[in-house]
């Protein structure tokens, strides 16, 4: 059985931004985004914050599905509400709960995770101060359904974003340029704290630009 995560092109210390879709004990599907920790090749990380349905429906079952897609409707409907059940295919699973599991029939891989530790703890930070738990995971089973998947990472859209402001930032008039620098903060911490070595060169490199071109930043 494939587990490795390397086949899918997500590596060790990176986070990529996926679906997880869990099952219900009414059986009942979910579907939801969040950010995903590679921390070995078959060992993943979760930071979930408690009160959805995703984390309850991992704690009653311990398992679930990772669905690596670019699908930007996939995104949206899972993060509004859920995905309606005609986008899912549904299968019965061979680890250890033997009970029926859903992923996204359009995925370009999925994968199924069994949880090997939950720890649950209170966290402030920018976002909120609740309590939120701490997943750490087992690969079990790789499925590749499009040899050409990349799993979706939010840095290179904030370097994007970034270089298209940059290659305008001389022809903008001053509150622009203001505005475009501030973005310009805002993908760095994304990049910072999301991206791999060549987007944080890359931020790096336009930062040293800018500053050269005596812009204060
Ligand atoms: C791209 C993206 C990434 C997200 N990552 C996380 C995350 O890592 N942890 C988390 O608690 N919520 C995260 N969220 C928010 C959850 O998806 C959101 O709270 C969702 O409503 C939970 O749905 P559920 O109740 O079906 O589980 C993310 C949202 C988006 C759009």
């Amino acid at each position: 059985m494939e587990t490795d995560l390397t086949k899918i092109g997500m590596y060790k210390d990176q986070q990529y931004e996926v679906i997880i879709t869990t099952i219900d004990k009414d059986g009942n599907s979910n579907a939801a985004p969040f950010g995903l920790r590679v921390l070995e090749d078959n060992e993943v990380f979760l930071r979930i914050f408690e009160g959805g349905n995703t984390i309850k429906n991992i704690k009653d079952k311990g398992e679930f599905i990772v669905n690596i897609t670019n699908d930007p409707l996939m995104f949206t409907l899972s993060t509004t509400n859920t995905i309606p059940e005609k986008y899912l295919t549904r299968i019965s699973n061979k680890t250890k709960n033997h009970g029926e599991l859903a992923y996204l029939t359009d995925a370009d891989a999925y994968f199924i995770c069994e949880v090997k530790s939950l720890k649950t703890g209170l966290r402030e930070d920018d976002i909120k101060s609740s309590d939120v738990n701490f997943i750490k995971s087992e690969v079990v089973e790789l499925n590749i359904k499009n040899k050409c998947v990349k799993p979706m990472n939010r840095a290179i859209h904030a370097l994007i974003e970034a270089l298209v402001n940059y290659s305008r930032i001389n022809i903008v008039d001053e509150n622009t340029q203001k505005y475009f620098l501030e973005r310009f903060l805002e993908s760095e911490r994304v990049i910072k704290r999301v991206g791999n070595e060549k987007e944080k060169e890359s931020i790096q490199i336009l930062k040293e630009d800018l500053i050269n071109q005596g812009f204060e930043i």
